[in-house]
C-alpha cells in the first residue's frame, strides 16, 4: 500500500471514538428495555460483574489483535497465526451485515427527530403510528439514505479529520443530554386513577428509579437467573462493539504509547454509565405515565412508548423529544460509522484501494442493501420464525444472523487462538510494551482460556434454539 497508516491522534480522541462506537441505539433503548424485564436491580449488578471481567477480556483482546497488526480483520488473523484467515473473514461478516440495516434504523431515529421539530408530536404518540411510518414506501428510505449519506461523509473524511473530530463533538454533548434528561425524569409525577383499583393514585419518578435499582428477586428461578445471564451477555457483546471486527481495525490505528489496559477501562465506563443512565432516563419516565404495562412494550419502547410518554409530559414534551431524538440519532451516528469504517478499512487493504474510492462504492452497494431492507416491511414483507422462536422479517432476520450467530462464533474462535494456540502472552505483551501496569492479567488468562469458550459455545447453542430442542424433547417424553 505505501501510504502511512492513519491513527488517533491519542488517547481521548482514540477512547471517544471507540466510545461512539460502542454507545448506540444498544444503550440507550435495548438495555432499559432489558432492565425493566429482567428485574432491575438483578440485571444491573449482573451486567457491571460481566463487563469488568468478560467485557474488558473481549475488548482488551479486539484492541491489542488490531494494534499489534495494524491491520483489520481479514489480515490482522492471518498475522496473529498463519491459516486463521478464515476467522478474519468470518469476522467481517458481522458489521457487512450490520450495516445493511443499521442506517434503516438510524432513519427511523432522524425521522422521529424532524416529527418533532415540526411540532407533530402528537400523531406520534397515536397508536399505530411506528407501524403505519416503516411500512410506508418511500418515507424509510429517503430517511435511511440520508442518514447512510452523513455516515459516509464522515468515513470519506478519514480516521483523525472524520471520525475523531466528529466523536470529539459529539460524545461530550451526549453525556450531558442523556444526564440532564435523567435528572429530568426524576422529577416527574402523575396523579390518576389506577385502572385496576379505581382509586386515587401518584406515581413519582424516585418510585420508578427504586424499580430500576433495587434488584427484584421475586419468583427467581435458576433457569430465569441462566435466562438473565445471557440477556446480559447477549448486550454487552452488542454494547461493547467486540467480536465483530470493529475494536480491531479501532485499535489498529491507536498509537504505540497508548496505554490500551487504561483507554480499555474509559472505554468501558464510558459505555456503561451511558447505558445506566439512559435507564435512569426512560425507566421513571415510562413508569410514571404508563406504570408496569409501559414496561413491556419491547423494542418498541423509543418509538412507540416514549413518544407517549412525551405527550403526557405536556409542552415541555417536545423540547425534551427533540433533545433526546437528537442524542440518539447522535449516539447511532458515531456507531454506523465504525461499522462502515470497518468494512472499508478492511476493503482497502484487499484491494489496495484508497479511503475515497472504497467509501464511495460501499456507499452505493449499502444504499441498495438500505432500500431493500426497507421494503422488508412491505414488498418483501414475509413472517419468518427464527430458531429462538421470535418472528422477523428481513431486518431481524440480518440483525439474527449477525449478532446471535456470527458473534458467538467469531468471540469463541478467537478466545481459542488467542488462549490456546498463541497464548494469552501475546496480548499481555502488547498491553504492556511500555512498561505499563496491568494488574489484571492473570484474570485476563484465566477468562480467554477456559470462561470465555464455554461461555460463548452455551451463548451459540441458545441462540440457535437447541435448550429449547432439549426442553421439548424431554417435555416430550412425560
Ligand atoms: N455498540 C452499539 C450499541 O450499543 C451497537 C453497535 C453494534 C455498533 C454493532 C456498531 C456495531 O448500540
Amino acid at each position: 500500500m505505501g501510504e502511512k497508516r492513519s491513527s488517533f491522534s491519542g488517547q481521548v480522541g482514540f477512547v471517544l471514538a471507540a466510545a461512539g462506537s460502542a454507545v448506540g441505539v444498544g444503550n440507550i433503548w435495548r438495555f432499559p428495555y432489558l432492565a425493566a424485564k429482567d428485574g432491575g436491580g438483578l440485571f444491573l449488578l449482573i451486567y457491571i460483574i460481566l463487563v469488568v471481567t468478560f467485557g474488558s477480556t473481549l475488548l482488551i483482546s479486539d484492541l491489542a489483535i488490531g494494534r499489534k497488526t495494524k491491520l483489520s480483520s481479514i489480515y490482522a488473523y492471518d498475522k496473529v497465526k498463519k491459516g486463521w484467515k478464515f476467522l478474519g473473514v468470518i469476522t467481517f461478516f458481522v458489521p457487512t451485515l450490520i450495516m445493511t440495516y443499521y442506517a434503516v434504523i438510524g432513519g427511523w431515529i432522524t425521522k422521529y427527530v424532524t416529527i418533532y421539530l415540526s411540532g407533530g408530536g402528537h400523531k406520534a404518540a397515536s397508536n399505530g403510528y411506528f407501524n403505519g411510518f416503516i411500512t410506508s414506501k418511500m418515507a424509510p428510505i429517503c430517511f435511511a439514505i440520508f442518514f447512510l449519506a452523513a455516515t459516509s461523509v464522515i468515513v470519506y473524511m478519514g480516521v483523525e479529520k472524520g471520525i475523531e473530530a466528529a466523536s470529539k463533538f459529539i460524545m461530550p454533548i451526549l453525556f450531558v443530554i442523556i444526564i440532564g434528561i435523567a435528572i429530568f425524569s426524576l422529577t416527574l409525577k402523575y396523579t390518576g386513577t389506577d385502572p385496576v383499583t379505581g382509586k386515587e393514585m401518584t406515581r413519582t419518578g424516585l418510585d420508578g428509579l427504586k424499580i430500576y435499582v433495587f434488584p427484584d428477586f421475586d419468583g427467581l428461578t435458576v433457569q430465569r437467573f441462566f435466562q438473565i445471564l445471557l440477556d446480559a451477555m447477549s448486550q454487552l457483546f452488542f454494547s461493547l462493539s467486540v467480536a465483530m471486527g470493529i475494536m480491531i481495525t479501532y485499535g489498529s490505528y491507536v498509537k504505540d504509547d497508548v496505554n490500551l489496559n487504561k483507554a480499555a477501562g474509559q472505554i468501558e465506563l464510558f459505555d456503561s454509565i451511558v447505558a445506566i443512565f439512559a435507564g435512569m432516563m426512560i425507566i421513571p419516565a415510562v413508569y410514571v405515565f404508563m406504570g408496569m404495562d409501559g414496561m413491556s412494550a419491547g423494542p418498541g419502547l423509543i418509538f412507540i412508548s416514549l413518544p407517549k410518554v412525551f405527550e403526557a409530559m405536556g409542552s415541555a414534551g417536545t423540547v425534551v423529544a427533540v433533545v433526546f431524538f437528537v442524542m440518539v440519532a447522535f449516539a447511532a451516528l458515531t456507531s454506523c460509522v465504525s461499522v462502515l469504517e470497518t468494512i472499508v478499512a478492511n476493503c482497502m487493504e484487499l484491494f489496495h484501494a484508497p479511503r475515497q474510492k472504497v467509501t464511495a462504492i460501499c456507499t452505493v452497494l449499502y444504499t441498495a442493501a438500505s432500500v431493500i431492507i426497507c421494503l422488508g416491511y412491505n414488498v418483501f414483507y414475509f413472517e419468518k420464525t427464527l430458531p429462538n422462536g421470535s418472528v422477523g422479517q428481513l431486518l431481524d432476520i440480518m440483525d439474527y444472523i449477525s449478532n446471535n450467530f456470527l458473534m458467538p462464533i467469531t468471540s469463541l474462535l478467537s478466545a481459542i487462538l488467542i488462549g490456546w494456540i498463541v497464548k494469552p502472552k501475546w496480548v499481555i505483551d502488547e498491553v504492556t510494551k511500555n512498561g505499563e501496569d496491568y494488574k489484571r492479567r492473570y484474570i485476563y488468562s484465566f477468562m480467554i482460556k477456559f470462561v470465555v469458550p464455554v461461555v460463548m459455545f452455551i451463548l451459540f447453542l441458545q441462540s440457535i434454539g437447541v435448550f429449547d430442542h432439549i426442553r421439548n424433547f424431554i417435555v416430550g417424553l412425560f
